[in-house]
């Protein structure tokens, strides 16, 4: 080989072990910052959902000062104890994907019972109380997630004290098509959730995401919501998700025990 090749190939592997120590450095670095900022997002969104976003407002102090989240168990509408808490469940950093994912707080969904198409979800799941300055709660932040037509939406729905009304609606994850399913994420149109009614004074459970317009003098108008254009099997799945974690396979006996009624359930 002659000196001039040798020089070249040392200079290229010299070039190239720097440029995999820049890389990897930076990787390392720059991973706490990814991970703060991918829970300030989280914080962001929650906030959202609950109208609670301020314009230069700090979002961990908006959160530490409105926000009492629990860890409630599915199955019973029973809070979770603190000293259950471990590294996948808690009120630090709950994620519904490692929850849902993990064997002692995650369970498969029979099939027939999966209308979100989500085939697994935590059997323990997060509730965020609003507290007003008194610290009564006002309202509940609920996490919600399911199946679109390319991808599992994961939002928000915030519901007023009176467990019904709807005073928030929001994805912070979603894969649909831009300008069709992706409309989900359009502010009109999660704005035309807020004021609407999820269940019946019975409790029945109600809300609806209907494949047109809804007739805004039908009497049953406070129960539905417009689907979106051109994206039928996305509005499908927003209707199925949302009636999913509402019912009793969801928050359903949580929010029967705080209408304190009988729980039929267990
Ligand atoms: C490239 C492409 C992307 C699409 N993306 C979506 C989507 O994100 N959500 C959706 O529901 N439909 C989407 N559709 C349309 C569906 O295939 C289907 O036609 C539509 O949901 C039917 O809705 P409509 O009855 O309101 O027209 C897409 C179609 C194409 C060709």
């Amino acid at each position: 080989m002659s000196s001039n090749v040798k020089k070249t190939l040392m200079v290229a592997l010299g070039v190239c072990l720097v440029a995999s120590v820049l890389v990897s450095t930076a990787a390392v670095e720059l991973k706490p910052i990814q991970t703060k900022n991918k829970k300030l997002d989280m914080l962001k969104n929650i906030l959202s959902a609950g109208d609670l976003l301020k314009e230069k407002s700090n979002i961990e102090d908006i959160y530490k000062e409105n926000i009492e989240p629990e860890i409630i168990d599915l199955k019973t509408g029973e809070v979770i104890p603190k000293d259950k808490y471990d590294e996948v469940v808690n009120t630090n950093d709950f994620d519904v994907k490692s929850v849902a994912s993990s064997d002692k707080w995650g369970e498969a969904i029979p099939a027939d019972k999966d209308i979100a198409g989500i085939k697994r979800m935590p059997k323990v799941m997060i509730v965020y109380q609003v507290l007003d300055k008194d610290k009564n709660v006002v309202k509940y932040i609920f996490p919600i997630y399911g199946k679109g037509l390319w991808s599992t939406m994961y939002g928000f729905i915030s519901l007023a004290k009176d467990l019904s009304t709807v005073e928030g609606f929001t994805f912070y994850d979603q894969g649909e098509t831009p300008g069709l399913g992706g409309e989900v994420d359009n502010p009109r149109w999660k704005k035309l959730w807020i004021g609407k009614e999820v269940f019946d004074p019975s409790g029945k459970l109600k809300i609806q995401v209907i494949k047109r317009k809804v007739d805004p003098s039908a009497p049953d108008a406070k129960y539905k919501v417009d689907g979106l254009s051109g994206a039928t099997l996305t509005t499908n799945g927003v209707n199925h998700l949302v009636r999913f974690w509402m019912s009793d396979e969801g928050f359903g006996l949580f929010l029967k025990k705080l209408r304190g009624e009988k729980n039929e359930k267990v």
